[in-house]
């Protein structure tokens, strides 16, 4: 038996040929540090040492470990902090963590290898992208990954001190953070899904007594539903839980299936037809998904194409009017185009992942999940327990950006298995499910009319959007137009067209970015026809206030006081400088809660709710330290755990806006309930009168719940309410069936986007990124910033290389790797300066409202207008690849 040595410590090396070492090392060693996303070598979150040099341990047999020494994340810096995970503690180079074990370990051998040769010279931002150009972060963490691993190179991060304006990022450097697919209880089983393998099919038959019969496994169960039809490759058909993965699969591989293949259609082109399959037929258009983060509407289905919903239009007769007539009287001022955008998929690097265990009528089950609260409410429901039987935990989670708030197949899977087996289950997603059946941002065609006056005032604007949601509905794009630029007629039409591939998901600003993609360039383009600066422009139609603002700080930046016009760019390379805005809705969650209490002189605080990167434990821990006068440390923060007091689901930028204000409110009770059973005052001298306080208390708690904001200031309302009556209703019905509330004042976004554009090769390179946000006073500014540059990384994945590929005849998912689904890596990061306007918010209790999805709104469209500066040549289809790039440029030569 061969032998490695393990951070240290000799250990033999398994057998089995075929483990690879990443299993190993997770399954067998319990180094749950490091973490499996891609497993094709191209993440780099299962980078480990092997005799010092970076390794992907999803690559290798674990035999090639044999003789050798092993680092793995715990091993780095097990002593002593190593200087890279202290500056990435100290410059926030992390959000969710699932990537930073990866990155961690090869900027650690970087920064070794630098100082050895280079001493404390600082490495160039292009030494450092070299270096970590084989790490992805969905995150969007490189700009201050570029700062973190310079500085420590530079030796900034010798000495002992270490800060971190996250009050989890230690763990997250060492490896100590526990995600769901980290979690192992004994006895635990593997679950595994039976999905299908055609577009359309009525399931008639299922035989899983094979599987059943196969050593290893504990259960085989069906997961149809009750039509027994599948409407897409990857629907849920069996699972079978078993004692390894592998057992599992080859039960799975038992399954014997009878079937009727049924026509099917895929796509926005094929579902559109008039001789189309039909998707769902009436009965069954409940087993449809949802796009939508709340608020779907009703609307007529005619075959496949559930629309028009247009209840945001106004006057749409007289805008349908208006520009017929300029298109007839050949108007220079109406701008017309039909913009296309892709699938944008999540690709959090955590999968989709449900561990369910039951202890007599006890469900515990730790999820990967986006709302604590709202699945338990779920699970409860769906299998009629009492909601004191079952707690759902998600101590850290690996990104979700949208695509974990639901109920997902995982969690049904890992529970209906437990039970059965009568044993723990875990179900994790492999990468291709997770790159093809967890959700999607919906592609789309949108046609956009919109139509100045003479006077150079927005007169008529069109959009009809058609959302290519797969077995989903729901959609909302073209509505979203109603609530930025007033004009005098609206005509906004959405329509879902529904298809034989897997149903679409919220995802971050659900709507926003193909909008503002159609929308923005449209605005752009009116701005060159009127001779307008762009920017002044906005300034005239928009009098959003917080846009003003931004607007201001804009026109004001040198990059676009220096802008040139496109004629006046020559070469094959030539740079651009575009503008984008961008909203969203402030939203809250009534109900949301925090308890505060303390517990042996310390002061613990406790929610619902889930941090999945965003910085929650470290807003409600310094905001509490802040009022007591203590470190942020000093505070214990309970949360990822149902069994707490309610707290919000981790979508549509509601989380802060509703746990601040209780946390507030808590503090205020707390202060009073300590001065209350105060023994004594604090001692004679004390510069830290609650933190003696606190110490000498008795345990007690105080709790409280989110209020009502305050009035707001003149001019300041709800855009629900400036939408009219719709707007009204819509949002009786978000707060009614959703349990979320449209606050006053709109979270905006302005973005200012420089690119580089390659005329020969088609390629683009954003160079700098300006990103003004208007979203109140920033409850943890280091943070706010962080998620507010990582929402425009996602942006640029957006705009320049996301695109989920399906084949058109059989449904298959084309891109279900990470190699083929492109997201952005640190090479791509331009250099990113985050503005931050805090008016506009100070009747919000607490004052901060949502970051995540208004930041990202704006940045496709800034790109486009960027390139469109650049050469001259304005891109209608994302992503902007560089064979698109290369054939408008000879349509325009051409022309
Ligand atoms: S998991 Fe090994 S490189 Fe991605
Ligand atoms: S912090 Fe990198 S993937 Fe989330």
């Amino acid at each position: 038996m061969s032998t490695m040595t393990i951070n240290g410590e000799l250990k033999p090396t398994p057998d089995d040929v075929d483990a690879l070492l990443v299993d190993v090392i997770r399954d067998q060693l319990a180094l749950t540090g490091t973490k499996l996303v891609c497993g094709s070598g191209v993440c780099g979150a299962c980078t480990v040492l092997l005799d010092g040099a970076p390794v992907v341990s999803c690559l290798l047999p674990s035999q090639a470990a044999a003789g050798k020494a092993l680092t793995t994340v715990e091993g780095i810096g097990a002593a002593k902090l190593h200087p890279i995970q202290k500056a990435f503690m100290a410059h926030d180079a992390l959000q969710c963590g699932f990537c930073t074990p990866g990155f961690i370990v090869e900027a650690a051998a970087f920064h070794d290898r630098w100082r050895m040769a280079k001493g404390t010279a600082m490495p160039s931002r292009e030494e450092i992208a070299a270096a970590l150009s084989g790490h992805l972060c969905r995150c969007g963490a490189y700009e201050n990954i570029f700062r973190a691993v310079a500085e420590a190179c530079a030796g900034r991060f010798d000495g002992d001190n270490v800060t971190a304006p996250r009050i989890e990022a230690r763990d997250k450097v060492t490896g100590a953070a526990r995600y769901t697919v980290d979690i192992r209880h004994d006895g635990q089983l593997e679950g595994v899904i039976l999905r299908s393998s055609v577009a359309h099919a009525r399931i008639t038959g299922l035989d899983l007594s094979p599987a059943r019969a196969l050593p290893g496994v504990a259960a085989a169960i069906s997961l149809l539903a009750d039509d027994n039809i599948v409407r897409y490759v990857g629907a849920p058909i069996a699972a079978v839980a078993a004692k390894d993965r592998r057992t599992a699969r080859a039960a799975i591989a038992t399954i014997r299936l009878s079937s009727e293949t049924l026509p099917a259609a895929i796509g926005l082109d094929a579902a559109r037809r008039a001789d189309a399959a039909v998707v769902f037929e009436k009965a069954n258009r409940k087993y449809a998904g949802d796009v939508s983060e709340g608020g779907g509407s009703s609307a007529r289905w005619t075959g496949n194409v559930r629309g028009p919903s247009a209840a945001f239009s106004q006057k749409s007769k007289r805008a349908k009017a208006w520009l017929t007539e300029a298109r007839q009287k050949r108007d220079p001022l109406l701008v017309e185009e039909t913009f296309r955008v892709a699938t944008q998929s999540h690709a959090c690097l955590e999968p989709h992942a449900a561990v369910a265990r039951f202890d007599g009528d006890r469900l515990t089950l730790h999820v990967s999940t986006q709302a604590v609260y709202e699945v338990t409410e779920k699970l409860a429901k769906r299998y009629r327990l009492a909601h004191d039987k079952v707690r759902v935990i998600a101590d850290h989670v690996g990104g979700g950006f949208g695509s974990k708030g639901s109920l997902g197949m995982e969690t049904i899977a890992a529970t209906e298995l437990a039970r059965a087996a009568n044993a723990p289950v875990r179900v994790v997603y492999d990468r291709e499910e997770e790159l093809s059946v967890t959700g999607y941002r919906p592609a789309a065609e949108i046609k956009i009319g919109l139509l100045p006056s003479a006077q150079g005032d927005l007169k008529a604007l069109s959009l009809t959007a058609y959302a290519d949601t797969g077995a989903a509905t729901n959609s909302t794009i073209a509505a979203l137009a109603r609530l930025i630029y007033p004009a005098e007629a609206k005509e906004l039409v959405d329509f879902d067209v529904i298809s034989n591939l897997p149903p679409g998901a919220p995802f971050r600003g659900p709507g926003g970015p193909p909008m503002a993609f159609a929308l923005e360039q449209a605005v752009d383009e009116a701005a060159l026809r009127l001779k307008f600066d762009p920017i002044s422009l906005r300034k005239r139609w928009d009098p959003d206030p917080n846009r003003q603002r931004l607007y201001d700080w804009a026109s004001g930046l040198d990059v676009w006081r220096n802008r040139e016009q496109a004629t006046a760019r020559h070469g094959r390379y030539r740079r651009g400088v575009g503008v984008a805005a961008g909203y969203w809705l402030y939203l809250w969650q009534p109900g949301s809660s925090v308890e505060l209490a303390i517990k042996g002189g310390r002061i613990v605080a406790k929610t619902a709710v889930q941090d999945i990167g965003t910085g929650t434990r470290s807003v409600i821990a310094g905001t509490v330290a802040k009022a007591f006068g203590l470190e942020p440390q000093d505070v214990e923060v309970r949360i990822g755990d149902s069994s707490l007091p309610k707290g919000p689901a981790s979508g549509g930028s509601r989380v802060t806006a509703s746990i601040l204000p209780p946390t507030l409110a808590a503090i205020a009770k707390l202060k009073a309930e300590i001065e209350k059973s105060a023994a004594r005052p604090p001692l004679p001298g004390s510069n830290a009168p609650w933190r003696d306080l606190i110490a000498a208390s008795p345990d007690i708690a105080v709790y409280a719940e989110r209020a009502k904001d305050n009035r707001p200031a003149v001019g300041i309302s709800s855009p629900l309410k400036q939408a009219g009556l719709m707007g009204i209703i819509f949002g009786w019905m978000l707060r009614t069936f959703n349990h979320i509330v449209v606050g006053a004042g709109v979270p905006s976004s302005v973005q200012v986007m420089e690119v580089e554009v390659d005329t020969w090769l088609g390629h683009v390179r954003v160079l700098n990124a300006y990103t003004g946000l208007s979203v109140g006073k920033l409850a943890a500014p280091v943070l706010a910033r962080s998620q507010a540059m990582g929402s425009v990384i996602q942006g640029i994945g957006y705009a320049l290389y996301e695109a989920r590929e399906t084949d058109p005849l059989t449904g298959h998912v084309l891109s279900g790797n990470m190699e083929d689904y492109r997201v952005p890596g640190i090479a791509d990061t331009p250099r990113c300066e985050v503005y931050f306007e805090e008016a506009g918010f100070d009747h919000v209790a607490g004052g901060s409202v949502g970051i995540g999805e208004v930041s990202t709104i704006p940045t496709s469209p800034a790109i486009a207008n960027a390139i469109c500066n650049a050469i001259g040549v304005r891109m209608t289809e994302i992503p902007i690849r560089p064979d698109r790039l290369v054939d408008a440029l000879k349509r325009r030569t051409a022309a």
